[in-house]
């Protein structure tokens, strides 16, 4: 599949614009390109019960998922309060999850605005899987 990396960032950075997140006021969005080609956003949802926050990357991956998707290609991850935005952990494993069986998720995110394309290994080494 042809990726358009530049594309998936500018949707998570639009996603970024409807995060809930009152409480730590670190705004982030998700695109995530699933192998129908087709690309979900999510942004981070916060609770006033802190735990029960969902970070932008699960959203969208659930959104996905629940609409009858199986493999991520590509998620990218932005937020316009950091120089750099990373997956968080639970989100990495998340993401693992997804993983097709051909080729490794290619993970996007933009360093002091420069875009960076890593497999997800790279974040996640030895993820688990059942
Ligand atoms: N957050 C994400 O949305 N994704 C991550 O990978 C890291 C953290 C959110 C959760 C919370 O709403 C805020 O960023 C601060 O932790």
């Amino acid at each position: 599949m042809n990726i358009d990396f530049q594309e998936l960032m500018n949707k998570a950075k639009e996603a970024a614009q409807t995060s809930y997140s009152p409480f730590s006021r670190f705004a982030v969005g998700a695109a995530v390109l699933m192998s129908s080609g087709k690309i979900y956003q999510g942004c981070n949802v916060e609770n006033s019960s802190f735990g029960l926050t969902i970070c932008a990357e699960r959203c969208a991956i659930f959104k996905a998922i629940s609409e009858g998707e199986k493999e991520i290609i590509a998620i990218a991850i932005y937020s316009p309060n950091s120089d750099s935005c990373y997956p968080c952990g639970a989100c990495r494993q998340v993401m693992y999850e997804f993983q097709g069986e051909e080729e490794e998720i290619q993970v996007v995110t933009e360093n002091l605005g420069a875009l960076e394309v890593k497999n997800l290994s790279y974040f996640l080494p030895c993820g688990f899987r059942i």
